[in-house]
């Protein structure tokens, strides 16, 4: 049975990934900022809970210490935050640009890297993060959300680096646009719904190969462009 941790499982996407990962016979580790007010996870009979605050160093390792020993087949990082809306060129929000980037950017590299050691012993070595279309520079044709989208090219850049150096390890990582679906940070009118989003890329992550590493795909499986 594999086991899948995936961060920011308290709503939205992680949290129906979570659903369907239980589904499937999965173990699933969810983990998320408010174990205590994590209901609708928490109400999932099978999984674990686990405190884990991506912006937070000190979190992140407590997380890694108190799932050390386990292994862990597929690294789920879908948590993420979109920041200021609206905010345009002359009115730049700088201090809420660096807490969107420590969330989307530099935390789920740094739960990968406490991770790597349970990942080492997992079978799969699948690691995954939930980007966002608006990270690829050649979809950009709009002037504006500066902030949401640096943030995911940067994610996919420094997932990129780690899809090169880690691939002699046997580890695969992958990004994806989960769609426009409708959660919280998507919308009640966005088209695509949590368990289409999630059911679809839990069908690219089962048919997932070495040589796919480095990949960044639509939640249906078709590639992106950088
Ligand atoms: N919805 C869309 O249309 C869409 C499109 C493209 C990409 N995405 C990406 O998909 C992912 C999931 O988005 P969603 O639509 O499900 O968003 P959502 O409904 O707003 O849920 C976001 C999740 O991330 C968690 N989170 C936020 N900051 C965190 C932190 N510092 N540490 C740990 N968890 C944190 C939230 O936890 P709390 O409950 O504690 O706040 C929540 O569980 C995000 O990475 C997002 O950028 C979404």
């Amino acid at each position: 049975m594999p086991t899948v941790l995936i961060t920011g499982a308290s709503r939205g996407i992680g949290l129906e990934l979570a659903r369907q990962y239980v589904a499937e016979g999965c173990r699933v580790l969810g983990t998320c900022r408010k174990p205590g007010e994590a209901s609708a996870l928490k109400a999932i009979k099978g999984v674990s809970v686990v405190a884990l605050d991506v912006a937070d160093l000190k979190s992140i390792d407590a997380a890694a210490r108190v799932l050390a020993g386990e292994a862990i087949d597929i690294l789920f990082n879908n948590a993420g935050i979109y920041g200021p809306r609206g905010k345009a060129f002359g009115s730049l929000d700088y201090e809420a640009w660096v807490e969107v980037l420590r969330v989307n950017a530099l935390g789920p590299i740094a739960v990968a890297e406490r991770f790597m050691p349970h990942l080492e012993r997992g079978a799969k070595k699948i690691v995954v993060a939930v980007t966002s279309q608006m990270g690829s520079v050649g979809r950009n044709e709009a002037g504006a959300e500066y902030v949401y989208r640096s943030s995911k090219s940067a994610l996919n850049m420094a997932m990129k680096c780690m899809a090169n150096e880690l691939a002699p390890k046997g580890v695969t990582a992958i990004m994806f646009h989960p769609g426009h679906v409708k959660t919280d940070m998507g919308g009640a009118a966005a088209p695509t719904t949590v368990e289409d989003s999630a059911s679809g890329m839990r069908v690219v992550v089962a048919r997932l190969k070495p040589a796919d590493t480095g990949k960044f795909y639509n939640f249906d499986g078709a590639e992106i462009p950088w």
